[in-house]
């Protein structure tokens, strides 16, 4: 079957996470993706992390699905004139360099436009123009600059990053859209164009529901769906509000049967309103139901923290998994905290394609995420990650050079 970015080139400059979370996908949809790495090194996440000696880590493995990988010396001239060959082939140049790498390697965009005019230079940068502009930014330093570190934790203690790589894999995610818009603009207008993802615009673009809220503070001067209401003080900007659901539908995650051993026992349980009754029932407050200071949700908003101990005290009956049974049975929104050990053995998974087992020359089997994004007209078959420079010869003879041409490059140090 075909793929959704057949035909479509990728001049891969990316590194560490979040360029390559991007180009991965664009692979997974089907782009040929030519993975640039500097010799005998290659990206750094190579040797980042090594579960094992001398092979390639699974940190890299997992973002360099489906790519191929040659090694150039960028900075060589010879080289650069291969790179510049590669150019002139490829439909989409990604990079995620810090700020002026690209330029100070040559390869300005205008230089880049002169070389092929259709060319798509794809960049993910710390921040976008700017106080920071030039500023090197790694995950951590885009959850804190981008507004989830402030409102991610609880009130009293400091601001907490996010197990998820919204900095990252989310402005690579970011990223992909861009490109495959600026591709599907090109068929209208034959030009390239420059696409932009900073990660602090990435990340804030996750975090937009804390700006409404912040403007609903400057409002107000309170959010009632907020712990700190009604006991605790609010000041000028929007709190850390633990475990609260965020949205119009108080939540909370709440101990299961086991907690004191199991650090994964827990659930989380949405008040949704229109199931308030059920709640009632299966925790055994039925009169909870009529009770006008329970009845509306408006009037439960100054409970809440009784109101989920009670619940709780239900929920600390049940393992996570019974208690998700008993709920759904009312229709009742919950969702038990899953470890990754119960996801990377969760047999649904497996059967998605989400959660894939990939074989590799040297690792031998590990378990993957495959492409979290389904098209039933382009399925995805996650291949594994390229050794370091295992398809140069293969792009150099594609790109019209010969064995003697070849070897005369590498001889020279440029390829
Ligand atoms: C991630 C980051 C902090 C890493 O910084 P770093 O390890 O110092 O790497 P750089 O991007 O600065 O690149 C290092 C150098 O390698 C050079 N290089 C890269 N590939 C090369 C190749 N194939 N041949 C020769 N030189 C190469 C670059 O030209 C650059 O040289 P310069 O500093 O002389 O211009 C930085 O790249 C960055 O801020 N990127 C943008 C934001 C981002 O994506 N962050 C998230 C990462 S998950």
């Amino acid at each position: 079957m075909s793929k959704a970015l057949d035909g479509v080139r990728i001049l891969d400059f990316t590194h560490v996470q979040s360029g390559p979370t991007c180009t991965q996908l664009l692979a997974w949809f089907g782009a040929d993706v030519i993975k640039v790495e500097r010799a005998g090194a290659g990206d750094i996440t190579r040797e980042q992390l090594r579960d094992i000696p001398d092979v390639d880590s699974l940190y890299f493995t997992m973002l360099n699905h489906n790519k191929r990988s040659v090694t150039i010396d960028t900075k060589n001239p010879e080289g650069k004139q291969v790179l510049e060959a590669l150019i002139q082939k490829c439909d989409v140049l990604v990079e995620n360099f810090a700020p002026g790498a690209l330029d100070r390697m040559g390869f300005t965009w205008e230089r880049i436009q002169e070389l092929n005019p259709r060319m798509i230079v794809a960049s993910v940068k710390g921040f976008g123009p700017g106080p920071y502009e030039d500023c090197k930014v790694y995950e951590n330093v885009a959850q804190c600059a981008g507004g989830a570190a402030s409102t991610t934790g609880f009130d009293d203690g400091p601001p907490v990053v996010s197990g998820a790589q919204i900095g990252d894999s989310g402005t690579g995610l970011h990223l992909a859209l861009g490109i495959v818009t600026a591709l599907y603009q090109r068929t209208q207008t034959g030009r390239g164009q420059k696409v932009l993802a900073a990660m602090q615009d990435g990340v804030l673009n996750l975090c937009r529901v804390k700006l409404r809220d912040q403007q609903r503070l400057e409002r107000t001067g309170t959010m009632k769906e907020y712990p700190q209401y009604p006991n605790g003080t609010f000041g000028e900007a929007v709190p850390r509000a633990g475990n609260a659901s965020g949205g119009g539908q108080p939540g909370w995650i709440l101990k299961c049967k086991g907690w004191e051993t199991d650090p994964n026992a827990y659930i989380y349980f949405i008040t949704q309103a229109p199931v308030w009754a059920k709640i009632c029932n299966v925790i055994g407050k039925e009169e909870w139901a009529t009770d006008p200071n329970y009845a509306t949700p408006a009037a439960r908003l100054p409970h809440l923290k009784d109101i989920f101990a009670e619940i709780e005290r239900w929920t600390m009956t049940k393992t996570k998994f019974e208690a998700m049974q008993i709920l759904n049975k009312y229709d009742i929104p919950c969702g038990p905290i899953l470890s990754m050990k119960e996801i990377a053995e969760e047999p649904s998974l497996r059967k998605t394609g989400t959660i894939v087992e990939v074989d590799h020359p040297t690792r031998g089997k590990y378990l993957t995420v495959g492409n979290p994004i389904k098209l039933s007209d382009s399925p995805t078959e996650v291949k594994r990650s390229p050794l370091l420079g295992e398809h140069t010869d293969e792009v150099m003879t594609e790109l019209g050079y010969s064995p003697e041409q070849i070897s005369a490059l590498r001889t020279a140090g440029a390829i």
